[in-house]
């Protein structure tokens, strides 16, 4: 979605929010602003397009400007262009406005300012915030009332950073659903709506919260929440991870990089957790609801596209491991659910940014049923993590590629671990499983391995419109999740779906024109996938299959083959899905797309 700068303090702000906005440029965007303050007054400059444009327009500044907020914008009210370019700004062109989120009022809102005589130049549903703090500015003895009484009037969800001539050493924050985090320097201070953008500056850190004001000079900080109506005093905390890894390496696009972080991703979520040694699962995240976990009778999953498909991995192993009853859910459906829930439940969010408005609005839609909130979270420190009473962070590092790919990997081996740990050991496969965790990291570097071959039968793939993804059990996930990895970055129709479903409808498709990618590794049911197989080649279906080394009849049925190490049926899903994340990353560069930002998506869904 929209990313948000900021800077004040002893260097000139203009490079280093620049700099920022360019290190967000991978959530996706279509429009970018920067507004500088110095002693000589304010300079606004926008771009419709990338950084780079806009930071060929800003003028160098013949006096520092120490205070600057910048923004790429995400169009959710109005296309793409300059009028509604971040950062809006009142007529007087005194206060300057960024925002993320989305005003829900904001119709009212402009009628009534209207009315007062304010003029309006956007689209956008920002525009409101500026005029609205002139409007108070002129009736209330400060700007920080005016910005209070302002922020009161808001419904919705809004990240927010201020700056204005009035107060000239000065930058205001604030954040309602919407992540900002505060940078600390020496002298001076950043802001973002991702610590991506400071991280270069600063790894000290702190989050604010809903209802946060903060009011930031070069050399103090001061938070106010609005809604208990008192100051609040942040722990500034350490980012846990740095520039280098957040940045391509030899690789030529994120995705690819964090396809083949994936032994790194399992070694990772393991890490302490997985204790083979002494057969035990160690989960620090959960110490703390031990006691409250003994009760727990049912677990509902919610979560957003490629979180939720591992959810659906969850329910499985959740199940089967630990014989509690699981159930998933749409974020976006949950909220308007009416799901029973008992105090022995357990909501458990999935979620690589920790930011997804719609898990967000789940997790909020629990808050006063008494349960416990569980999270699966990437991103530390994140909005859904500090929502939730416990989990378990993937620690995969920053994923920066659109199409999630080593956060699938992380989520699938935590809950695993997760599984097992529910299980208390009761499981015969406890022992067997921490023994394949150990294994896994090398067992995903040979399906790595096999990157070219993958390419190569991608390269046969490339030009179908409609492709379908099948498989049974563990495999039926992994189908949905194959068939969103393939669509969003090649923007192929892709399907996934229950093998044993192919007689109950999507047979009809079927035909030389419509390939099949089946997911047929060693498991009970592969005689049965072998029969969806035959009744796809029986109507000159092409298929892509996925199979186990040593497999010596799947060459017979498919056109093509991609074998993979044997190993558990529980942790099938996380090699299966590095070789269809290969496949589809590979199927879209020979397309000619733009892997890492495709058209019309973004990285983090901060809006519902
Ligand atoms: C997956 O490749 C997509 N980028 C998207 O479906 C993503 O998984 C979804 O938006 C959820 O994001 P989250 O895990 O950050 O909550």
């Amino acid at each position: 979605m929209c990313g948000i700068v900021g800077y004040i303090g002893k260097r000139a702000g203009a490079p280093i929010v620049l700099d920022g906005l360019q290190a967000l440029e991978y959530r996706g965007y279509d429009s970018a602003g920067l507004v500088t303050i110095n002693a000589t007054g304010a300079t606004l400059t926008k771009q419709v397009g990338r950084v780079a444009g806009l930071t060929a327009a800003v003028e160098p500044q013949a006096q520092p400007d120490h205070l600057a907020i910048g923004h790429t914008r995400w169009a959710t009210h109005g296309v793409p262009s300059m009028f509604n370019a971040h950062p809006h700004t009142n007529t007087a062109k005194t206060i300057f406005v960024v925002h993320n989120g989305i005003i829900e009022n904001y119709v009212q809102l402009r009628d009534r300012l209207q009315a007062l005589g304010y003029q309006f130049v956007s689209e956008t549903d920002t525009e409101v915030i500026p005029h609205l703090i002139d409007y108070y500015s002129q009736r209330l003895p400060s700007f920080t009332a005016a910005l209070k009484a302002a922020l009161a009037d808001l419904r919705g969800a809004y990240a927010i950073a201020v700056i204005t001539t009035i107060r000239p050493t000065t930058l205001y924050a604030a954040r309602l659903s919407s992540p900002l985090v505060i940078g600390v320097g020496d002298g001076e201070h950043y802001l973002a709506s991702d610590p991506a953008a400071i991280m270069e500056h600063t790894k000290q850190v702190l989050y604010l919260d809903d209802y946060d004001l903060a009011t930031i000079t070069a050399d103090k900080i001061s938070v106010h929440n609005l809604k208990r109506d008192k100051p609040i005093e942040h722990t500034v905390e350490l980012l846990d991870f740095d520039n280098e890894q957040a940045q391509l390496g030899d690789y030529a696009h994120f995705m690819l990089k964090e396809i083949h972080e994936a032994p790194a991703t399992i070694r990772s979520a393991t890490l302490g957790r997985s204790l083979a040694a002494k057969n035990i699962v160690k989960l620090g995240g959960l110490e703390s609801v031990v006691a409250q976990l003994k009760y727990i009778d049912r677990i509902v999953i919610v979560a957003c596209g490629t979180s939720y498909y591992a959810g659906l991995v969850g329910e499985y192993l959740i199940e089967e491991l630990a014989g509690i009853p699981v159930e998933v859910h749409l974020a976006s459906e949950f909220k308007y659910r009416h799901e029973p829930f008992s105090r022995s439940t357990a909501l458990l969010a999935i979620s690589q940014s920790g930011e997804t408005a719609d898990t967000i609005a789940a997790l909020k839609k629990v808050e006063d049923y008494g349960v416990l909130r569980l999270g699966i979270v990437n991103a530390v420190g994140s909005t859904i993590a500090r929502m939730t009473d416990a989990g378990v962070y993937c620690h995969a590092g920053p994923e920066q590629a659109v199409a999630s790919t080593k956060a699938f990997i992380a989520q699938v081996t935590v809950l695993i671990q997760i599984a097992l740990h529910l299980s208390n050991g009761r499981t015969k496969l406890f022992k067997p499983l921490l023994k394949e965790l150990d294994d896994l990291p090398a067992k995903a570097q040979i399906v790595l391995d096999q990157a070219e071959t993958i390419k190569k039968i991608a390269a046969k793939y490339k030009d179908y419109r409609d492709f379908l993804f099948i498989g049974r059990q563990y495999n039926f996930p992994c189908a949905l999740e194959g068939a969103l990895k393939l669509k969003e970055v090649s923007y192929i129709h892709a399907e996934g779906y229950a093998a044993g479903e192919m007689k109950h409808g999507p047979l009809a498709m079927i035909d030389k024109d419509f390939p099949s990618f089946a997911l047929a590794t060693n498991s009970f049911l592969l005689d049965k996938t072998y029969s969806n197989i035959e009744e796809i080649r029986a109507r000159k279906g092409p298929v892509v299959a996925i199979a186990t080394v040593g497999n010596k009849h799947i060459a017979d049925l498919a056109d093509d083959v991609i074998y993979l190490p044997e190993t558990l049926e529980q942790t099938q899903p996380i090699l299966t899905a590095i070789a269809m994340q290969l496949f589809s990353y590979y199927i879209a560069l020979a397309r000619g797309h733009n892997v890492d930002r495709p058209r019309n998506l973004a990285k983090s869904v901060t809006v519902e």
